[in-house]
């Protein structure tokens, strides 16, 4: 287990559309554990792959519902809005008002390759729309409608 440096706005990385996970080996275990020491050690609400340099479908999300690993996800289905701040461990010192669904349901598989639906609302929700964004290169400041500095 390691503390990973997450890449800052402005890199490449951070941009382009990540791979979906095919090997559910010892290397996604070393990187899922690698992001639970992060996004723990950062405080953050969440963190994907990109954000530490790796192009793959994996994000993290670390909310009051419990801590969650979910691997090459997708939400299936989506229900109402909500519209509040959100910030990111790449994009150090701001915040921003985005809209989000209220509801989605996910799917996705865990580390050792089982699929599971999930749903989620509110704070929840909000996480896991943040960070599957991250998978397709696009950051909450892409669609804020309003950003401060902290
Ligand atoms: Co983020």
């Amino acid at each position: 287990m390691a503390i990973r440096n997450v890449v800052q706005v402005g890199d490449d990385v951070l941009r382009k559309k990540c791979f979906p996970v095919e090997e559910f080996d010892e290397n996604l275990c070393k990187l899922l554990d690698d992001m639970k020491d992060t996004v723990k050690k950062e405080e953050g609400a969440g963190l994907a792959a990109p954000q530490v340099g790796v192009l793959r479908r994996v994000v993290v999300v670390d909310v009051e519902d419990g801590y969650f690993e979910f691997i090459n996800p997708v939400i299936v289905a989506q229900k109402g809005e909500q519209t509040g701040w959100e910030g990111c461990l790449s994009v150090r010192g701001k915040s921003g008002i985005v809209s989000r669904p209220m509801k989605v349901k996910l799917s996705y598989q865990d580390r050792t390759g089982e699929k599971h639906l999930l749903q989620a609302k509110g704070f929840f929700a909000r996480a896991i729309c943040h960070e599957l964004d991250h998978l397709d290169g696009v950051l909450y400041i892409d669609k804020a409608t309003h950003i401060e500095q902290n």
